[in-house]
């Protein structure tokens, strides 16, 4: 189906992605905020966990009101993460494990309090102002913004601004004025910054809200919808299709130009992967055409946030394999992302429950794609309910007039996460007090989740059976096997079980993997492995029974078998 050419796959392809929070990993200060030297502290676990690349949600210079995703400046380090000294270490510290580094880049908007926006502000004649998008209101009957758009937060937006009597628009929440790339000194300094970073080592950007870069000239209202909650592959939400506003058809060309940017550097090659919500065909666009056999002209890669909320059974994820493989196949390539500073985290959709979320990982670590794993994933840490009305998110806080009942009601039927400091809550690394994240005398950023005295990593490291060791076998065996970092894959068509087991095929040259997934909560005996089949993996301990007849599957249990053709 897919990679015929049998070459290993470029690293960006074959590499497996942690996400950090660099505000929740390690304080090394004892302000109760992670910071750049803390990280570097914990490199040799990332380095011995076995994932290839590391990406940071931004650490740049900001006020800190959305955590960093509002800029105040591109080329410096927030001074509560460190210096540019300590970024520098950073990023020599990882290559030197052999691993890659992402940074976040938010090129949509900057924080409010940029100097680009101050200036931009201050005058209609300043020379920053067509920087940023700003418009007269409609004034037919009182003071209005210029047309219906919506945020993605929701709410109009647009803001006025009394002193120039003017409309700035913003997609996000209105500290973060959106950039005007239709100018073209916004897009070469942007473009500049980017170069700034690749000059400094860095392997590739995650590039924040990328769909949302261009709106529509005319200013045309966006056309009216029945529906309020956003969906995660869908423009539509808050009453509003947001066709004028998210996907807009210049950001098309937009990702190319950028992609030239980075192609400018080659040894090593670096890469983009663009946070975009939208259909697989949208999604697909932004990834360009294929250029030739083995290369697209777009972004490298999107994340497919299909997988976030995807219900736990095998009928699913086998369509979503299907889809995936259909769209995606060489020189493309899926993504696979279940858990992100945005988002429930996957193990609280699964309720908690380990043997799930080792079924999960087994999935995600084994199909055909990017794996992107959030901090503390591999410990099955769980979101922390904390209430909206003293939260730190930004949006939490936009929201916090909703009776908390209605939130908790919200958040239990896994549709929306409000308060996204649910999912930020400090990483786990021992059962101490704070968990390890920061000394005992100092007060975290965000609470500790109650239950860290057993999922942290010092106690998941000593149990061989835990979820940490799960993370860990598939990840050293997803390294060695090129058959499953650059093998085609092929869905086994099962004539019974349909409903409980998902298995699929990853071959490369000789080399045949078969995974075999139980998603029922029933034992399951399989027939029809042909050939001869050597157990490599299990999500549990106990040695599964493999005979000629076949194999036997327990509840929820994952198996990886090698299997030769002699
Ligand atoms: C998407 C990011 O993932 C989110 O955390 C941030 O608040 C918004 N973009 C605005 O930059």
């Amino acid at each position: 189906m897919s990679n015929p050419s049998l070459e290993i796959l470029p690293w960006w392809k074959t590499t497996t992605v942690y996400q950090i929070y660099p505000r929740s990993f390690k304080d090394s200060t004892g302000d109760g905020i992670g910071d750049i030297p803390g990280i570097i502290s914990k490199l040799d676990y990332l380095q011995d966990l076995g994932v290839g690349t590391i990406w940071f949600s931004p650490f740049f210079s900001s006020p800190q009101a959305d955590h960093g995703y509002d800029v105040s400046d591109y080329r410096r380090i927030a001074p509560e993460y460190g210096t540019m000294l300590d970024c520098e270490r950073l990023i020599h510290e990882i290559h030197n494990r052999g691993m890659h580094v992402v940074l976040d880049m938010v090129l949509n908007h900057t924080s409010n309090q940029h100097p680009w926006f101050l200036e931009s502000r201050s005058s209609r004649e300043s020379p920053k102002r067509d920087w940023y998008i700003w418009r007269d209101g409609r004034r037919s009957r009182g003071r209005k913004p210029p047309n219906n758009w919506k945020a993605v937060v929701g709410g109009s937006g647009w803001h006025y601004d009394e002193q120039t009597d003017q409309w700035y628009w913003a997609q996000f929440l209105p500290f973060q004025p959106d950039l005007n790339y239709r100018n073209s000194e916004v897009k070469q300094e942007m473009f500049d910054i980017v170069r700034f970073w690749l000059n400094k080592g860095v392997d590739g950007f995650r590039l924040d809200i990328i769909n949302a870069i261009y709106e529509d000239e005319a200013l045309r209202d966006n056309p009216f919808v029945l529906k309020l909650f956003p969906s995660e592959e869908y423009e539509k939400s808050f009453f509003q299709n947001r066709i004028h506003t998210v996907n807009h058809s210049d950001n098309f060309a937009f990702v190319k130009e950028l992609r030239s940017v980075m192609d400018e550097y080659s040894d090593p090659e670096r890469f983009l992967v663009g946070e975009v919500a939208a259909s697989l065909e949208t999604l697909k666009r932004y990834c360009g055409e294929e250029i030739n056999t083995n290369q697209t002209n777009g972004l490298h890669l999107t994340f497919l946030f299909q997988s976030l909320d995807a219900d736990f059974d095998a009928h699913t994820f086998r369509n979503l394999i299907s889809r995936y493989e259909q769209y995606f196949a060489e020189p493309y390539s899926p993504t696979w992302v279940f858990s992100n500073h945005d988002q429930m985290r996957r193990i609280s959709r699964l309720r908690n429950d380990v043997d799930k979320a080792k079924l999960n990982v087994t999935l995600q670590l084994t199909v055909r794609g990017v794996p992107y794993i959030y901090y503390g994933e591999e410990i099955g840490m769980p979101n922390h309910r904390l209430p909206l009305k003293t939260a730190q998110d930004p949006v939490a806080l936009k929201y916090s007039w909703i009776p908390q009942f209605l939130v908790n009601l919200l958040t239990r039927s896994g549709s929306v996460l409000l308060n996204r400091d649910d999912c930020r809550t400090p990483m786990q690394w021992n059962s101490s007090p704070n968990a390890g994240f920061c000394s005992e005398e100092s007060e975290p950023w965000l609470p500790v989740e109650p239950r860290y005295e057993t999922i942290n990593v010092d106690y998941e490291e000593s149990q061989p059976n835990s979820l940490l060791h799960c993370y860990k076998s598939l990840l050293r065996l997803r390294r060695q096997m090129p058959a499953l970092h650059s093998g085609s894959l092929h869905l086994i068509n099962l004539f019974l079980h349909k409903k409980s087991i998902l298995s699929f095929e990853r071959k490369y040259d000789k080399q045949v993997v078969q995974i075999w997934l139980n998603f029922s909560d029933r034992p399951i005996q399989i027939e029809e492995i042909q050939g001869r089949a050597e157990l490599i993996f299990s999500t549990r301990r106990e040695p599964t029974p493999l005979n000629n007849t076949g194999i036997h599957l327990e509840p929820f249990q994952g198996i990886i078998l090698e299997t030769h053709h002699d």
